[in-house]
């Protein structure tokens, strides 16, 4: 019987009731000298995704949705990650800049964690914000399979919120008796990618989740989904958005569609409504139409003092310095044609290329040569061109880029460790090379990345 599920939930519903931050338990343990702030464990667990049925999942520490890691802005945090599955794998911390040797990517980083390993991961994260942990192996079925959690950041500076609510966004590639379906077909990896049958915010399809009537609100939608973009709105309540992609926005900006690729986070605050049993309808936009994805209701006791909405604090990113920055071009591209490599049922599609290149695989006596090598402590802007006519959020490790412009709109700078190319779109992106090693730079529908999208860069 899948627990987990219900643990999550009354852990969010105590932090309703909190003035704060949630409070989701830690786990703690003493062995020897040492105590970890957490126990990460990867392992295939069953769930009940779809009521009656098993689902064979991978999952963190027994269920879904996976723990809420929680660590504080310039403090260390330390996990000690189990490898329990029947394959290797690493954790990679999407959107954290943390020291190469934390990331998370096999060869690159670390070697990879066998079945029945542990490998202790530890890093002082210095951005607040709403960030995601996940396998940098065999991502198609390791994420697919639900290997995907939050780690948020709470700010050194604490911020008041009423709730906090974590948001998993995921289609599950399930058949109607839980079974897994195939997460990839050529045809489809060649265009938008498979998107899985049965959607879900944290594992359960349309959630309610109970909020006090007049409180603020802070919504952490996270895409941790393979394939799939999202199209967030509140239609019918008014909602700001705080943070994109983990990074605050100078000014909250009301919140009207905003689009997620795979990868991509967004923080939105709202104030609930002041009356009990009220209900704040959140959709995802598909063309015109709008789809329900989760709802908030209003219960208990209301809030007696007034809630504003105010900006978060900022991180502490480097300034680039752009007048003195180097610009490289990176150009998206697809190749008509590609026969398979191989005919052994492995997918060794290759459709998408990086500046010519398309992703060979790695290991551990084969690294292929970086897409570009930096010099540390420069600026560079990088003039992404997607050449393709298909969307890809592009991802670079251990580096938030400052977004500069588009060719398609227009918007106030932001900051983002996930930028997201609409076909035939040129953006720019700036940043410092201030963090050595060699960070990977990938597209984050997965399919795409295994299928070419995929390269790194070296800082040194
Ligand atoms: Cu979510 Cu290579 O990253
Ligand atoms: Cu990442
Ligand atoms: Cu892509």
């Amino acid at each position: 019987m899948p627990l987990s599920r219900r643990t999550f939930l009354s852990g969010l519903g105590s932090s309703l009731t909190l003035a704060a931050c949630s409070q989701l338990p830690k786990f703690s343990l003493t062995s020897g000298n040492e105590e970890y702030d957490y126990i990460l464990t990867a392992e295939p667990a069953p769930i009940e995704l779809i009521p009656g049925t098993t689902t064979p999942a991978w999952c963190f520490n027994q269920g879904f949705p996976s723990p809420v890691i929680r660590a504080k802005q310039g403090k260390e945090v330390r996990i000690l990650f189990r490898n329990r599955l029947p394959e290797a794998t690493t954790i990679h911390w999407h959107g954290l800049r943390i020291p190469i040797e934390m990331d998370g990517v096999p060869f690159l980083s670390q070697p990879p964690i066998q079945p029945g390993e542990d490998f202790l991961y530890r890093f002082t994260p210095p951005d607040a914000g709403t960030f995601w942990y996940h396998p940098h192996v065999n991502s198609l079925v390791q994420l697919g399979k639900g290997l995907v959690g939050p780690i948020i950041v709470d700010e050194a500076e604490p911020v008041a919120f009423d709730a906090d609510l974590p948001l998993m966004m995921k289609n599950w590639h399930i058949n109607d008796d839980g079974s897994f379906a195939p997460f990839t077909s050529p045809r489809a990896a060649f265009r938008m990618g498979t998107p899985g049958a049965f959607e879900s915010v944290n594992g359960i399809q349309n959630p309610s989740y109970p909020v006090r009537p007049g409180s603020l609100v802070r919504l952490r939608f996270l895409n941790v989904d393979n394939t799939v973009m999202y199209k967030v709105a509140i239609p019918d309540h008014q909602a700001w958005i705080i943070a994109i992609d983990g990074s605050p926005v100078a000014k909250p900006i009301p919140l009207e569609q905003h689009e997620m690729g795979p990868g991509m986070r967004l923080d939105v605050a709202l104030i609930a409504p002041a009356e009990s049993g009220a209900t704040v309808s959140i959709k995802n936009a598909k063309g015109r139409l709008l789809f329900n994805m989760l709802e908030l209701k209003t219960e208990g006791e209301p809030i007696a003092a007034a809630r504003s909405i105010t900006p978060l604090p900022v991180n502490p990113l480097p300034e680039p310095d752009l007048d003195n920055a180097e610009t490289i071009n990176f150009v998206f591209e697809w190749e008509g044609a590609v026969t398979p490599v191989n005919r052994d049922g492995k997918t060794n599609y290759k459709f998408w290329t990086m500046n010519r290149r398309a992703w060979e695989g790695m290991s551990a006596d084969n690294i292929p040569e970086p897409l570009a090598t930096l010099e540390l402590g420069k600026t560079y802007i990088f003039r992404l061109k997607n050449v393709t006519p298909h969307s890809h959020p592009i991802h670079l490790h251990g580096f938030i880029w400052s977004v500069l412009r588009s060719n398609q709109k227009a918007f106030d700078l932001f900051h983002t460790d996930t930028v997201l190319l609409q076909k035939n779109e040129m953006v720019e992106v700036a940043f410092v090379a201030d963090n050595p090693g060699h960070w990977m730079y990938h597209c984050h529908v997965i399919e795409h990345m295994k299928t070419g999208l995929m390269g790194y860069i070296t800082v040194k």
